[in-house]
């Protein structure tokens, strides 16, 4: 297997200015949510990473909730608007604040999708907070509340993103340098 070094074109945020945004995230929902309380449903996998961190500087009253969501008929890089549930959430949210907390909004299926199920489920409010949008790429609009940074139609990796499933655990987002990539998937193969 390949290193993350050898498909780096460039870091786009490093570890610091992500911390430091993630934290002032954190600081707006605590201060929005001001005397209620909240569910965080983290998208697995990738919204992992930032939810961990984002819940750290949350200071009202908060549970954690996971649900896992693939697209049929795509290539893993791609979602169309076919999405499934592949694990849903262990606990009734009816009547809560539900904060959705995702690492990209690409497309926007994948969200569409998930807000789509969760609203006919009568949350009190649901709203969105995503690490990363990737506005360019967007075929079905998404209100999204809570945005970390605004990024352009490159390929990235690491804090939760994954290539191929692996560098999830970089401390900072990577952009892929296709070429060389193709160049190691010659090489490593698939993984
Ligand atoms: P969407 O349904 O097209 O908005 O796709 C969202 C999902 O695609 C995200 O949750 C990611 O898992 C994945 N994705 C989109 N862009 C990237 C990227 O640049 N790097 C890694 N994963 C990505
Ligand atoms: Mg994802």
């Amino acid at each position: 297997m390949y290193s993350y070094q050898d498909v780096l074109s460039e870091v786009l945020i490093d570890e610091q200015t992500l911390q430091a945004r993630v934290k002032e995230l954190g600081k707006e929902i605590s201060a929005d949510y001001e005397g209620q309380d909240l569910v965080f449903v983290c998208i697995l996998r990738g919204g992992v990473v930032f939810l961990i961190d984002l819940m750290r500087h949350v200071t009202v009253p908060n549970q954690i909730e996971f649900m896992a969501v693939s697209s049929y008929g795509a290539g893993h890089r791609e979602s169309n608007g076919d999405v499934r549930i592949t694990y849903d959430l262990n606990t009734k949210i009816e009547g809560r604040n539900v904060v959705i907390v995702e690492d990209i909004v690409d497309s926007g299926n994948t969200l569409n999708a998930v807000i789509q199920l969760l609203s006919t489920r009568g949350p009190k409010s649901l709203y969105i907070c995503t690490l990363l949008d990737k506005e360019a790429r967007r075929e079905v609009d998404i209100p999204i509340r809570y945005r970390g940074f605004s990024i352009p139609d490159k390929f990235v990796y690491g804090y939760g993103l994954d290539l191929d499933e692996y560098f999830r655990n970089l401390p900072f987002i990577g952009v892929v340098d296709l070429e060389k990539l193709q160049i190691m998937k010659k090489k490593f193969g698939h993984g």
